[in-house]
C-alpha cells in the first residue's frame, strides 16, 4: 500500500503523521511545492516510527516521480482560508492548483483513489474528477465526515457522554448550507430529540454548519487541520480496510437523492472500491430542499468555473 499527499501545509503533513501513525501504508509520500519543507517534515515523521512502532516510509518530495503507483492520492494544496473568507473565495485559485496537481498526480498513479479535501471542497471534487477523466467511485471528496465529527464532538460535550457513542449525519455541500440531520442522529440508538431541547439541537447545527469559520476566527492565519485530515485518513482507512463503512462523502450524484450532473455529500457504503454505493435515506420535503439548495450553489459555482 501507498498513499501520496498533496500539500505539506498542516492538512497535509497531519494527514500523513496520522496515516503513518496508525500505519496505514507502507510507504507515504509527502509532495509539496515549497522547496525543502516535505523533505524536512517527511524526515522529521520516519524519524518519529522507531518511537511510535511504525514501519511506514514516509519520503517527502517536490515532483511527483517518488508519487508513481500510488493506491491512493490525498488532495491537500490550496489556498486557506483567512478570516472573512468564505469557501467560495478560493474558488478560482484552487481550481487551478487542484487541477494541476490531480494531473501531475494521475500521470503517475492512475489506478490512484482520489480523497480531495482543497476547497470549496465539493467544486473541487468535480474538478479533479474532471481533471483525472477517473470513474466516479475513485474520486471522493472528504467534507461530511468532518461536518459530522464537529456535530458529534457538540453533542458530546452538550451530554457528556463518549464521542463514540454519538452517531449522526451531515449532508450536502461542505459550506454554509450544508444540512445536519437531527432526525437520523441518535445516542447509543436513542434519537436525539428524546435527549435534547428543539433549541438546543438548533444551536448545535448551526455552531456545525459554521464550524470552518469557528476555527478561522481563533488561527487567523488559516483554518482547521487535526479534524479535517482525521477525516480525510478515516475516509483512506476504508479503503485500505475494505471497511464499507456509511460515511457521508462528497461524489458525483448520477440521480440518487435526485440529483445529478453536481458533487453534493451524501452518505456513501466506502470500501476497497472507494465509492460502493451511495446509500439512500429518506428525507422530508424540508431536508430534500435543504440537499437541493445546497447542491445548487456547488451548481452555480461549477457554472462560474465553466465560464471562464
Ligand atoms: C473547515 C475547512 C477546512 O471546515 O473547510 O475547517
Amino acid at each position: 500500500m501507498k498513499i501520496t499527499v498533496i500539500g505539506a501545509g498542516n492538512v497535509g503533513a497531519s494527514a500523513a503523521q496520522k496515516l503513518a501513525y496508525d500505519e496505514l501504508a507502507r510507504d507515504i509520500v509527502l509532495v509539496d511545492v515549497v522547496e525543502g519543507v516535505p523533505q524536512g517534515k517527511g524526515l522529521d515523521m520516519y524519524e518519529a516510527m522507531p518511537v511510535i512502532g511504525s514501519d511506514s516510509r514516509i519520503i517527502g518530495t517536490n515532483n511527483y516521480d517518488a508519487t508513481a503507483d500510488s493506491d491512493i492520492v490525498i488532495m491537500t494544496a490550496g489556498l486557506a482560508r483567512k478570516p472573512g473568507m468564505s469557501r467560495d473565495d478560493l474558488l478560482f485559485k484552487n481550481a487551478e492548483i487542484v487541477k494541476s496537481c490531480v494531473d501531475q498526480a494521475v500521470a503517475k498513479s492512475p489506478n490512484a483513489f482520489f480523497i480531495i479535501v482543497s476547497n470549496p471542497l465539493d467544486v473541487m471534487t468535480y474538478v479533479a474528477l474532471k481533471a483525472t477523466g477517473l470513474p466516479r467511485h475513485k474520486v471522493l471528496g472528504m467534507a461530511g465526515v468532518l461536518d459530522s465529527a464537529r456535530y458529534r464532538t457538540f453533542i458530546s460535550m452538550e451530554l457528556n457522554v463518549s464521542v463514540e457513542d454519538v452517531n449522526a449525519f451531515v449532508l450536502g455541500g461542505h459550506g454554509d448550507t450544508m444540512v445536519p440531520l437531527p432526525r437520523y442522529t441518535t445516542v447509543a440508538g436513542v434519537p436525539l430529540a428524546e435527549l435534547m431541547s428543539h433549541e438546543k439541537i438548533d444551536e448545535i447545527v448551526k455552531r456545525t454548519a459554521n464550524g470552518g469559520a469557528e476555527i478561522v476566527n481563533f488561527l487567523k492565519t488559516g483554518s482547521a487541520y487535526y479534524a479535517p485530515s482525521a477525516s480525510a485518513v478515516e475516509m483512506a482507512e476504508c479503503i485500505v480496510k475494505d471497511k464499507r463503512r456509511i460515511l457521508p462523502c462528497a461524489v458525483a450524484l448520477e440521480g440518487e437523492y435526485g440529483l445529478k450532473d453536481v458533487v453534493c455529500g451524501v452518505p456513501i457504503v466506502i470500501g476497497k472500491n472507494g465509492l460502493e454505493k451511495v446509500f439512500e435515506i429518506k428525507l422530508t420535503a424540508d431536508e430534500q430542499a435543504a440537499l437541493n439548495k445546497s447542491a445548487d450553489d456547488v451548481k452555480s459555482n461549477i457554472a462560474k468555473l465553466a465560464a471562464v
